[in-house]
């Protein structure tokens, strides 16, 4: 069965999970910040990822905005930052209306064109993930959101990527999924769809047992892999 429906990841593959911290940086009164807000966002990053492994494996799952905003905890508590409870608010708040990366609306926009359903499935939770489409304008070029929600378990548990099936009516041999996390890569490998890997930061590839069929630079040329 040929390729007919593209998958995406949403935080850091469709949207930049840096951008509040970026954006947040560069409002006034924000001198210490400014400073260091790398080094938050990064933290942030990886305890958010950390804890959705970790309540994974314990069956101890809330909602991905719960772990959103315990993980800002940790990193502005890591850099004596946790008082700045106006920061916090704010970072927060940005959290809702990530940037789009550039080429998302153009690339989504041609896949519409083609003809390819197009779905976001993302451990993001359904306000959240409605709330960054939103934002971005992108309800006109996606079929679906499909969240961890439903499963009540994070990626890269097989259950996640069963929804797909299950949501759009579609075999995983016509799914081409799309994520710029190189362990979310791995997992949807594992269950069986043809996979691209964005690798917008030349990291090295993940020593996991299952790789991705494409490694990209950007969302650029995915609707070559639709066209007639
Ligand atoms: C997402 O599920 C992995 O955070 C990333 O959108």
């Amino acid at each position: 069965m040929s390729l007919n429906t593209c998958v995406f990841d949403a935080y850091g593959t469709l949207f930049d999970v840096n951008a509040a911290a970026r954006v947040a940086a560069n409002e006034p009164n924000r001198r210490l910040f400014k400073e260091v807000w790398p080094s938050v966002s990064s933290l942030w990053r990886t305890k958010q990822l950390q804890y959705t492994w970790l309540r994974s494996m314990t069956n101890s799952y809330v909602d991905f905005w719960s772990i959103t905003k315990d993980s800002l905890e940790f990193a502005l508590e890591a850099h004596k930052l946790l008082n700045d409870l106006s920061l916090k608010e704010r970072l927060l708040a940005l959290y809702w209306e990530l940037e789009p990366y550039p080429e998302v609306f153009q690339m989504l926009k041609e896949l519409k064109k083609n003809g390819t359903k197009t779905a976001i499935l993302s451990n993001g939770s359904p306000k959240m993930l409605n709330s960054a489409v939103k934002s971005s304008n992108l309800y006109e070029v996606i079929n679906e959101i499909i969240s961890v929600e439903t499963v009540k378990i994070f990626k890269p548990d097989a259950k996640v990527y069963s929804q797909v099936e299950n949501v759009l009516g579609c075999s995983k041999s016509e799914v081409l999924f799309v994520s710029s996390n190189g362990w979310d890569i791995a997992g949807a490998s594992s269950f069986g769809f043809k996979t691209a890997w964005v690798n917008r930061s030349q990291d090295p590839i993940d020593r996991l047992p299952h790789k991705p069929n494409y490694i990209l630079e950007d969302l650029k040329s995915i609707p070559n892999f639709f066209a007639d």
